[in-house]
């Protein structure tokens, strides 16, 4: 498999990106590109994208598109340190670069699911997968798809590359106790969202 650069990876995901209208689609065509950047040299990665947060998993920007389109994050993930139950109203492709990263998904029974229903949400479990470096997990939204990732206290630290539909900006997150879901502004409240990652679940 020939070298494959960053900004080949990102214009190419641009370029189909624009050209499906279904996202699972896209997703489909991304999937490969990601698989295969995964296994180029990672010089793109610099020491800033390895950064880590003690209190909650940290997010680096990698890219970030003018049109708010794309977005490319690095995320490192301490171990013991998770997302609350959430979905991202986007498509996503989601590679690992290092350690193992759990995905627990979550599926939504109640039978109104309209965008703006915030409350009377029925969650259950579902299944969860363990990616390893090199593994490229994906998802579409609507019906959303809700999950949890992190990284088992037991386990050494994660880092993984998340390309998403949009700028990344919020997304929702759900209390499955309560039955309720809140619209999250992650720009200003990552910290919070992973200290209530406890509460979330
Ligand atoms: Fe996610």
């Amino acid at each position: 498999m020939s070298e494959y650069t960053l900004q080949e990876f990102i214009q190419d995901s641009e370029a189909e990106a624009a050209a499906h209208s279904e996202l699972a689609d896209t997703v489909r065509a991304i999937t490969p590109l990601m698989y295969r950047l995964l296994s180029s040299p990672r010089d793109f990665l610099k020491p800033d994208h390895f950064q880590s947060e003690a209190g909650h998993y940290a997010r680096n920007l990698v890219y970030a598109a003018e049109d708010a389109g794309l977005s490319l994050y690095t995320l490192v993930w301490r171990p013991g340190q998770w997302t609350p139950v959430h979905d991202h109203g986007t498509w996503g492709v989601v590679g690992v670069i290092e350690g193992q990263l759990e995905e627990q998904s979550y599926m939504r029974t109640d039978p109104e699911q309209s965008a703006d229903r915030h409350t009377g949400i029925d969650l259950h479990r579902g299944g969860l997968v363990l990616l390893s470096p090199g593994s490229v997990s994906t998802f579409v939204p609507n019906p959303d798809h809700i999950h949890r990732t992190g990284c088992p206290d037991h386990l050494p630290r994660c880092v993984s590359l998340h390309l998403y539909g949009r700028a990344m900006n919020s997304f929702y997150c759900y209390d499955a106790a309560a039955g309720t879901r809140e619209l999250v502004d992650v720009a200003h409240k990552e910290t919070r969202l992973g200290q209530s990652s406890e509460a979330a679940e």
